[in-house]
Order: C-alpha cells, then sequence, then structure tokens
C-alpha cells in the first residue's frame, strides 16, 4: 500500500473530521509535580504496561501511513523516558510526516536540545508558568526555574525554527506575571500560548478558584500590546495573535469558553497504546493488545486505527465547577 494512491483509506470520521494530527504521549513520568496535572504523590505504571519505544515508532509509521501528517511527542515529560531521541530519529525519517514537535517541561533541554534538533524536530513547545523562582518551585512543587531557563536557552542556541512558551493562566499564582512573561518571548523571538486549565485526573488544587479565562488573559496583554488577529489554525482550541512590531505570537488555548469540537483534527495515543478519539470523553481503541497479539501486522494496525474513527465521539464536555469526570490525568495522555 501507498499513501498517495486515491483509494488509500485516510482517517475521516463519522462527522466528515480529517484526523492528520497525532499526539503520542511516551511517558506518564515526570521529573516535576505541577499542581494542575498531577498530585503530591502519584503512582505511576509499572514499566511492563507501556508501549516500548520500537512499538510507538510502528505506531508512528501506521498513522503516517493513513495521512497523518504531524506528531507531537507529549507526556509525562517525554525527555525522561530513557533513549526517547532513538525514536525522534525513527519518527524523524519517515517520509510522509511533515511535522515532528515535541511539549517539554524544559528540564532536560540543556543536553538534549541539540540531539532533539539534528533528529528533524523543528519546533518545540517548553512549558513555563512563572519567572520566579520560588513560584515556579510552588506551582511545579520540585522544579528548578534555573534549569528550565538554561534548557530555553540551549533550544535557541541549537536554532529550532519556532519555540513556543505554554503558560496555564492561573488566578492567584501566575496572573501578576502574564505581561512579564509576554516581554521575555518577545525579546527572544519566541511565541506563547496561554492555557485555559482542564479539569484532568484528581488533584489538591483548586481549580474553580484559580480558574482563568483567555479572554481575561487577553485583556491583560492588551493593556500594553496591540494584538492582531491572525487567521492561522492548528485544528484545536488555539486561536493565534500577533504582537504588533514584534515577531511574536501569542495564543490562547480555550477549552472551555471556545468551543472547538468540529475542526477536531486530532487524537492521542497514551503511554499504555490506547488510542484516545477525544481528550475529553473516554471513547478509545486498545493498540498495544493489536500490536502485541499480531506483531509486525501492519495492516491489521492500520485497520483497527481506520475502524476507530467510528468511535470518535462529536465532542467534549468539559466543566470546571463539578468534576472531574475524566479521571485520567494529562500527564496519561499527553495534552
Ligand atoms: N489544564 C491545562 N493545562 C495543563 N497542562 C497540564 N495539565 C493541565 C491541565 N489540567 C499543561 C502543561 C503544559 C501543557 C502540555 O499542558 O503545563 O504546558
Ligand atoms: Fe510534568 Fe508537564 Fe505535568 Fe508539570 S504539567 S507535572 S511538567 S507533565
Amino acid at each position: 500500500m501507498h499513501t498517495n494512491q486515491p483509494d488509500t483509506p485516510k482517517l475521516v470520521d463519522r462527522f466528515g473530521r480529517h484526523v492528520t494530527y497525532v499526539r503520542m504521549s511516551v511517558t506518564d513520568r515526570c521529573d516535576f509535580r505541577c499542581v494542575y496535572c498531577m498530585s503530591e504523590d502519584m503512582t505511576f505504571l509499572p514499566r511492563a504496561q507501556l508501549l516500548t519505544l520500537e512499538e510507538m515508532a510502528t505506531l508512528g509509521r501506521a498513522f503516517t501511513e493513513l495521512g497523518v501528517t504531524r506528531i507531537r511527542i507529549t507526556g509525562g515529560e517525554p525527555l525522561v523516558r530513557k533513549n526517547v531521541i532513538w525514536l525522534f530519529r525513527e519518527l524523524g525519517r519517515l517520509p510522509e510526516l511533515e511535522e515532528l514537535t515535541l511539549t517539554t517541561n524544559g528540564s532536560q533541554l540543556q543536553k538534549l536540545a541539540r540531539p532533539l534538533r539534528d533528529a528533524g524536530v523543528r519546533r518545540i513547545n517548553i512549558s513555563l508558568d512563572s519567572l520566579d523562582p520560588e513560584r515556579f518551585r510552588r506551582i511545579t512543587r520540585v522544579g528548578e526555574l534555573d534549569k528550565v531557563l538554561r534548557g530555553i536557552d540551549a533550544a535557541l542556541a541549537a536554532g529550532f525554527e519556532r519555540i513556543k512558551i505554554n503558560t496555564v493562566a492561573m488566578h492567584n499564582r501566575n496572573d501578576d506575571e502574564i505581561l512579564d512573561l509576554v516581554d521575555f518571548v518577545r525579546r527572544r523571538n519566541m511565541d506563547i500560548s496561554f492555557i485555559e486549565e482542564m479539569p484532568l485526573g484528581e488533584i489538591e488544587h483548586d481549580r474553580a478558584e484559580s480558574y482563568m479565562s483567555s479572554d481575561e488573559v487577553r485583556e491583560r496583554i492588551e493593556t500594553r500590546y496591540r494584538l492582531l488577529p491572525t487567521t492561522e489554525t492548528t485544528g484545536g482550541p488555539s486561536r493565534y495573535f500577533r504582537i504588533a512590531d514584534s515577531g511574536s505570537k501569542v495564543g490562547f488555548i480555550s477549552p472551555h469558553s471556545h468551543n472547538f469540537c468540529e475542526s477536531c483534527n486530532r487524537v492521542r495515543v497514551t503511554t499504555e497504546g490506547q488510542l484516545l478519539l477525544c481528550l475529553g470523553q473516554e471513547h478509545s481503541m486498545d493498540l498495544k493488545r493489536v500490536m502485541r497479539s499480531h506483531p509486525g501486522d501492519m495492516e491489521r494496525l492500520r485497520e483497527t486505527i481506520v475502524n476507530s474513527m467510528e468511535i470518535k465521539p462529536r465532542g467534549h464536555d468539559f466543566n470546571i465547577d463539578v468534576k472531574p469526570v475524566i479521571f485520567r490525568h494529562m500527564s496519561v495522555t499527553g495534552g
């Protein structure tokens, strides 16, 4: 089978949405314990339950043969997975893949930025919620700001085409740093996205109290900068603006206040090889079982993925006030 032939099965769901983007979580582990993401005392999956890196590479191949052109590697913290650079190299070689990206907390970038760039990663997202070391520690519970800032410098030096900072905006935690963070990216010719907190997994911190809408964040930024709308879209819940007089963009990821499900072009693969058809719903397909019971059977794997399009739900149903209905943590589903 070759993907350029017209009869190639493509990933189109019951609502006509074309899936071209896969997010793959390569580990549920992380060296941080961010308050909105993890509980203080997390139990991680036993290693035998995780997909091997080889299995992940096989999945990457199957997806790209089905018309997927973008893969984002997430976690947990992807860069704490042993030998993960091998996976980046394998995926980086897939002929149909147009874009290989990574979401990271930055803690390992000082040594891994260059190998990632060499493996073919052209853009990365780095999480950063505060520029104050003590606060940074409070939000991540254990993280060291300095290490992340050195990681960001290494990424800048490694020559990625674009680096984007991801910031979860939270009342009483970092809302007074929004303009500082925008200045930080502006000075370095990076981009930034502000994320509304999502109710994934049970954690100790009070989400209803910290929740901050994208509209509020945008108002803050517009007290200093003019934001020019762009037409850019990733098919997800983000809208992007360019800061006037600058190459930097500001994005708002708004799973609550803006509905984006009609244009959803993505699926996720969990660390355990479950194909999740929607971040906000439980619909899934067990790809690990298929790969382990029929090793090497690419056709069966592709067929399973194609068939799973039948169960991609119309949309999610997040609500910050009651819940969580979704008990998976972000670290398992990979954002
Ligand atoms: N809501 C919103 N963002 C979250 N992240 C992790 N958990 C949540 C959540 N519950 C963010 C991280 C990172 C990105 C991948 O997802 O901070 O920036
Ligand atoms: Fe780790 Fe990212 Fe979760 Fe923070 S948000 S605990 S850095 S996976």
